[in-house]
């Protein structure tokens, strides 16, 4: 099987560690900051109102490919596929946010679950 090489284009920044994760991401305001040799894929970004982040879960290194969702033993077993879980084997995560703005290389987001010091891997118009 061939490898992939991807190439963060930002990182996460925002005051929100594994010791201090919320239990709901709604109001959390993160600024991702990207690399200046992206800026120019920022142009007229603003215009929308919601965006999608790939981001990569950097901080873990395994995989559970059979998992309580939530961690949570209530909730059946299931395999990591048809879970959001971070321990996955390409630890990729995708969310839409709303996009709160845009200066320069800095796009402020509400409602991001990635920690701070996440690398991002992509960036999606999320307006349907
Ligand atoms: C359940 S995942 C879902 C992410 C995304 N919404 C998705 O569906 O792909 C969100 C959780 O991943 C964990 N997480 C976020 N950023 C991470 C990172 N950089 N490394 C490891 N775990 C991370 C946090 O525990 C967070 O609550």
């Amino acid at each position: 099987m061939k490898s992939i090489k991807i190439k963060p284009i930002g990182i996460v920044h925002n005051n929100v560690d594994l010791d201090n994760k919320p239990d709901n991401w709604f109001d959390v305001v993160s600024e991702i900051r990207v690399y200046s040799k992206y800026k120019k894929g920022l142009y007229r970004l603003s215009k929308f109102k919601r965006i999608i982040v790939i981001f990569h879960f950097h901080k873990t290194n395994y995989t559970h490919y059979r998992l309580h969702p939530r961690g949570n033993p209530e909730n059946p077993i299931r395999g990591v596929f048809a879970t959001r879980s971070p321990h996955r084997p390409n630890k990729l995560g995708m969310t839409e946010v709303e996009l709160v703005s845009v200066r320069g290389n800095i796009i402020k987001v509400r409602g991001l679950d990635a920690l701070d010091g996440t690398p991002v891997i992509d960036i999606k118009n999320g307006d349907k």
